[in-house]
């Protein structure tokens, strides 16, 4: 009996503390989880602050997309039927979760975008905790997405705003096309807004913190390169400055542009810099003469003002002032033009055209004047 009543205390007691463990647990992770929603609510009041301060005027005040694309976006936020992600997400080819995918782009920006990066590590204003709230709050536009976006399916913003395509094309001044490879577009991209050329020098750059890249695809090959792009670290780059997130903030095709660029400079000059258009001919000459204000003191007419007329100038005999006489030729219009002083047409006074358009036109310039002259017979 006693045996028994022993058993069934000892039972008791431990049921008992079994009960208080569990009661204790349960309140625990009730605790645990108002202390949770409490930390998230934070989150996105933070967040939410912090995206009406800095992001509200590009993608809109509730995420609708001005500028820059809809965030509250149904592509952005909610993976399709039997995808862990969302269909946005896994067109960039992205690993990690969504909310990595966020943070990672607003921390690194998009390069060759009017997307800035928001980040510290990135040279942004903001830490990864307010990175991270941000974050947290942009996900909250896709938790009741039935409510929220009336339960559409297709691929619109939720409020059915679309998402706004390729708004940076016109924010800059005619960048290259970015979905099309070419040394040009790698060109625009290293020079620019990519910053390599801050780092390296390379075709004119002169960054003095990276090594110089003259040669390098040549060298060590498109693989290397790629390689200390995408993924410095793992390329042998130890403790590099060399920036991590290059293959996150640039695309694929950005990437092969560059290299394309980084192996034939000369290939990227855009063609009007290779060969610049050279002037000739008589019409030329005519918009040259009038720009360079020669048309003010020379009529065309036959009639004089400052200067003698140039109609019937060409072939002519000019009685100079010396008393000798010369031919309108070609040379005798050259040496008029840069040299005014030294042969003086007869009752026209030396001193007044201008002695320096020797130095002002390129020698193209001069001889399609000349050609212009020439015609006014
Ligand atoms: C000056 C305008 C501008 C500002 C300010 C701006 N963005 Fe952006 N953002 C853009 C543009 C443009 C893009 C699209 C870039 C591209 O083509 O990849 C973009 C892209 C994004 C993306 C990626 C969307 C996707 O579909 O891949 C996210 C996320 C984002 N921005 C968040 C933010 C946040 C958060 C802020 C504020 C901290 C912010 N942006 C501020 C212009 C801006
Ligand atoms: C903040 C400075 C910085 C920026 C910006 C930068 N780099 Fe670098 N890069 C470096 C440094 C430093 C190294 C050398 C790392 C090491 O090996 O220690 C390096 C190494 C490289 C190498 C390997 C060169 C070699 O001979 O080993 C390549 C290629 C390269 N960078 C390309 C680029 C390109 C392309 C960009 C732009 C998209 C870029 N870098 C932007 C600093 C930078
Ligand atoms: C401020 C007035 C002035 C301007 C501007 C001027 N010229 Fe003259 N130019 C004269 C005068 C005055 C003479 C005559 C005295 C002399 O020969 O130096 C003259 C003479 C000439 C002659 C020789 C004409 C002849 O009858 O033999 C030529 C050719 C000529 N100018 C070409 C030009 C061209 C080309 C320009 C523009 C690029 C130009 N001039 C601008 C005042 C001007």
């Amino acid at each position: 009996m006693q045996g028994i009543s022993r058993l069934i205390i000892a039972t008791a007691a431990i049921v008992g503390i079994l009960v208080v463990v569990l009661v204790y647990a349960a309140n625990e992770n009730d605790r645990m989880e108002a202390f949770d929603a409490g930390f998230r609510g934070r989150a996105i009041e933070d967040g939410a602050a912090l995206y009406s301060e800095a992001c509200a005027t590009c993608h809109g005040a509730n995420g609708e997309g001005l500028v820059g694309p809809a965030l509250n976006a149904a592509d952005l936020l909610v993976p399709e039927p039997g995808e862990s992600l969302p269909p946005r997400v896994i067109a960039r080819g992205w690993k990690g979760d969504l909310h990595s995918f966020l943070a990672t782009s607003i921390s690194s920006g998009r390069v060759g975008t009017v997307m800035p990066a928001w980040g510290q590590k990135a040279g942004g204003p903001y830490s990864e905790q307010q990175i991270d709230n941000i974050a947290t709050f942009i996900m909250n536009w896709a938790s009741e997405p039935g409510k929220k976006w009336g339960g559409a399916t297709e691929r619109v913003a939720i409020g059915g705003v679309e998402p706004i395509s390729a708004p940076v094309a016109e924010a800059m001044p005619s960048p290259p096309p970015s979905d099309v490879r070419s040394a040009e577009l790698g060109r625009y991209l290293f020079q620019g807004p990519a910053g390599c050329a801050e780092c390296h020098a390379f075709d004119g750059a002169t960054g003095v913190i990276g090594p110089d890249l003259t040669g390098v695809v040549e060298n060590k090959g498109r693989d290397y390169v790629y390689n200390s792009i995408v993924d410095p670290t793992a390329a042998g780059h130890d403790k590099t400055v060399m920036p991590e997130s290059l293959s996150f903030s640039l695309s694929e095709i950005e990437i092969q542009s560059i290299i394309d660029y980084l192996e034939n400079p000369e290939a990227a000059k855009p063609a009007e810099e290779a060969a610049p258009e050279k002037p000739s001919g008589p019409e030329a000459g005519q918009q040259i003469a009038q720009a360079q204000g020669c048309l003010g003191c020379h009529t065309v007419d036959g009639s004089s003002l400052v200067g003698p007329t140039w109609l019937g100038l060409f072939g002519s005999t000019r009685k100079l002032t010396d008393g000798s006489q010369a031919i309108a030729d070609r040379d005798y219009l050259y040496r008029a033009i840069v040299d005014p002083n030294v042969e003086v047409v007869d009752g026209f006074n030396p001193g007044i055209m201008p002695q320096d358009y020797g130095d002002r036109l390129s020698e193209d310039e001069i001889q399609a004047i000349i050609d212009y002259i020439e015609t006014l017979k």
